[in-house]
């Protein structure tokens, strides 16, 4: 039986299921599916225990954009060319920007992107016209200001409300946030010849907006750098209890869902920006791809194929709200029709900035999400954390580039 390691939302196992099946029944092959927590680091540490061990399961697996790096480099991928050229996968169909920045290593093909992600914002539309806003905010000033305004009204018969949630807990998702702020002014993860630059005038202005969201205009909860990631911000946006939330394309579909107490209320745009910058989504997403110690190499190729096929691409496109990594899917008329939002966004996708390709990413963002979060819980200012980070930072990238 083929072990194949998925995680996610909740509703993401339903869907794996009935794939699961389907594919079954089309080639006699079972596929036994192990779930995993929501969270990518934890999603990586139980992948990395069977791996470094080398024990043959699970067969193949999903791997985050951020770790890809991380596991071509530790030599735990079965490199695809000859898969790809078997099953006559075309490569071309995927996004080539994609492909050639993440999924190649050493000239070797080792995954191939199911979906890409990029931060949207997404806001209430009702609440929004009710207040007099016509349209969503364009920069973080407007932001935190219109959030401001809507969480003191909406207070008097909503205590709860706030105006915007976001991931703030420490862990990888808040890396993703703090590239979005930090690039957004101009600034971000950047690298000068040998030296990481972390301690930028745009990246200080960048966290002191984020701490102030939490502790200054106060429209972020408290929880937000305990608790929140993907699914707290969501399921709180969900409950009517938020004007604001930055998530990934995935929490679409589950707001307009039927459980959802703000279904046919709200709208997805490009998230805002500094004055002096542009708007920036971090790219997410996860790839596919078959441990070099599986036994049943061929049958995992075979799940590859079929889970990259057009097909189970627009099943999940339209079941989940993923952004397929097969382009020729943007056209189905289906999805377009289900999914207008993806026709207005795609320049988000396109223009998506990508987190360092390293092979010791991991570490670095280990220490950013320390410091990052420790900013957020006001034990260190914005200032202190990013020359902390930077010194910590820098020591990293000597220990893994030094040779
Ligand atoms: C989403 C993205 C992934 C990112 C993660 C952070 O799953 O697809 O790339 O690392 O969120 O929480």
């Amino acid at each position: 039986m083929l072990k194949f390691a998925i995680g996610g939302a909740p509703n993401e196992f339903d869907v794996w299921e009935e794939l699961a099946g389907e594919f079954e029944r089309k080639t006699g092959i079972k596929v036994d599916l192990l779930h995993q927590s929501t969270d990518t680091d934890q999603r990586r540490q139980s992948l990395i225990i069977p791996l470094e061990a080398r024990r043959s399961d699970p067969d193949i697996f999903l791997m985050d954009v951020a770790w890809l790096g991380q596991f071509a480099a530790s030599d735990w991928l079965e490199p695809l060319d000859r898969h790809v050229r078997k099953g006559n996968i075309d490569v071309g169909s995927f996004f080539e920007k994609v492909v050639n920045g993440a999924d190649r290593f050493e000239g070797q093909l080792m995954a191939l992107p199911v979906y890409v992600d990029g931060g949207l914002l997404y806001f209430r539309e009702d609440l929004l016209s009710r207040y007099g806003y016509s349209q969503p905010p364009q920069t973080w000033g407007e932001l935190e200001e219109i959030a401001g305004h809507v969480q003191e009204k909406q207070r008097k018969t909503n205590p709860d409300f706030y105006g915007f949630v976001w991931q703030g807990a420490q862990y990888e998702g808040l890396i993703c946030n703090f590239i979005e702020y930090a690039a957004s002014n101009n600034g971000g993860i950047r690298f000068s010849e040998d030296r990481i630059i972390l301690d930028s005038k745009e990246n200080l202005e960048a966290l002191e907006f984020m701490v102030g969201l939490i502790h200054g205009s106060m429209v972020s909860p408290p929880n937000t750098f305990t608790e929140m990631k993907e699914e707290e911000a969501r399921s709180f946006f969900q409950r009517g209890k938020a004007l604001f939330e930055r998530n990934w394309p995935y929490a679409w579909s589950l707001h307009q869902s039927e459980e959802s107490e703000i279904r046919g209320r709200i709208g997805a745009a490009a998230l805002p920006h500094f004055e002096s910058g542009t708007s920036v989504s971090t790219l997410g997403g996860w790839h596919v791809g078959i441990s070099v110690f599986s036994d049943k190499k061929d049958n995992a190729a075979q799940l590859m194929k079929y889970i990259l096929s057009y097909e189970t691409q627009k099943k999940l496109a339209l079941r989940l709200g993923w952004n397929p990594g097969r382009k020729d899917v943007y056209q189905d008329t289906e999805v377009l029709a289900r999914m207008p939002h993806l026709a207005q966004l795609r320049g988000v996708f396109e223009n998506a900035v990508s987190r360092p390709n390293l092979p010791y990413y991991t570490r670095l963002s280990e220490v950013l999400q320390k410091y990052i979060n420790a900013a957020l819980a006001g034990k260190l200012t914005p200032k202190k954390a990013l020359t902390e980070v930077e010194r910590e930072a820098q020591k990293i990238v000597e220990r893994y580039s030094s040779p």
